[in-house]
């Protein structure tokens, strides 16, 4: 599809078995990527690791919380000593929680952002320094269509706000350092099939699937098509951007 022979790819929230980040990072890996697999999940980590390279791809995992500035330098760093370079970031690490704004606690919202927009800076500022250095860099955001409609799948309001900044933080960022090589764009995925839609009562489902005009979830390789795709030589000139990965589920 396209050529991420000699690049470095850094995949945060990747170590998840069922997750997005995996298919992410297979994706990566069979474009000819050296993929870091970047999780607090030790044996996630180990395990993606092992597909990757099961599929004759590489990969190093290291273990990180993006919660944490340290322990995200400590990562940029490793890479840096091992590989010299980052050419792109997937900001995939994220957290949700299933809870009105009547019950939520102050604690959960703290929470929320603290994964889903605090890490996803610290990750984006610790890695912009060596893009900047290369005059390259592709970063690419894990929003959700919940943080363009408010919700509606999964997840609280915490959840869909901790969405939305994603995409006001990616513009603003665009703005300032586009015109150094480095594009920042965002997907927004809807319901895909995940543990997260397997979670759901069948009921729930049935009505998030009439809301869906293709008629089922997405899967994780429809996302990662769109992610490689961004994070591409070939998507040079967009940056800033948003794409809809939802089955016409919300459409602007
Ligand atoms: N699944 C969906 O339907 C869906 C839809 C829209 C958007 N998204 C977004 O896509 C991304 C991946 O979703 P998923 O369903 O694959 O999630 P997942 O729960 O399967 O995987 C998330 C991974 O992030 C890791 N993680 C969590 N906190 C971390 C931290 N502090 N530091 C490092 N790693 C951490 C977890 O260990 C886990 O491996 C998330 O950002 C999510 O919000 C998912």
């Amino acid at each position: 599809m396209f050529e991420f022979q000699d690049q470095v790819v850094i995949v945060t929230g990747s170590g998840s078995p069922k997750g997005i980040g995996r298919t992410i990072a297979r994706t990566f890996a069979k474009q000819g990527a050296t993929v870091i697999i970047a999780d607090m999940n030790e044996e996630g980590i180990k395990d993606t690791v092992a597909v990757i390279e099961g599929e004759g791809g590489k990969a190093m995992g290291i273990t990180v919380n993006v919660t944490s500035p340290e322990s995200v330098q400590q990562m940029v760093d490793t890479v840096m000593e091992k590989y010299g370079r980052i050419d792109v970031l997937v900001n995939n690490a994220g957290i949700s929680q299933k809870v009105t704004v009547e019950d939520m606690k102050l604690e959960d919202m703290r929470r929320i952002f603290e994964v889903n927009m605090f890490g996803l800076f610290l990750c984006t500022q610790a890695c912009m320094k060596p893009m900047r250095a290369a005059k390259y860099g592709r970063i690419v955001n894990l929003s959700s269509v919940s943080g363009k409609r408010g919700g509606g799948v999964f997840g609280g309001a915490h959840y869909s706000a901790s969405k939305a900044a994603v995409l006001a933080f990616s513009k603003n960022l665009s703005r300032e350092i586009s015109a150094e090589g480095i594009t920042i764009n965002s997907v927004c995925p809807g319901l895909i099939n995940t543990e997260i839609w397997k979670s759901l009562p069948k009921e729930d489902a049935d009505k998030v699937i009439d809301g869906i005009p293709m008629g089922r979830p997405g899967e994780t390789q429809e996302v990662a098509n769109a992610i490689v795709f961004l994070a591409s030589k070939e998507a040079s000139y967009i940056t800033g951007e948003e794409i809809d990965i939802n089955g016409g589920s919300h459409m602007d």
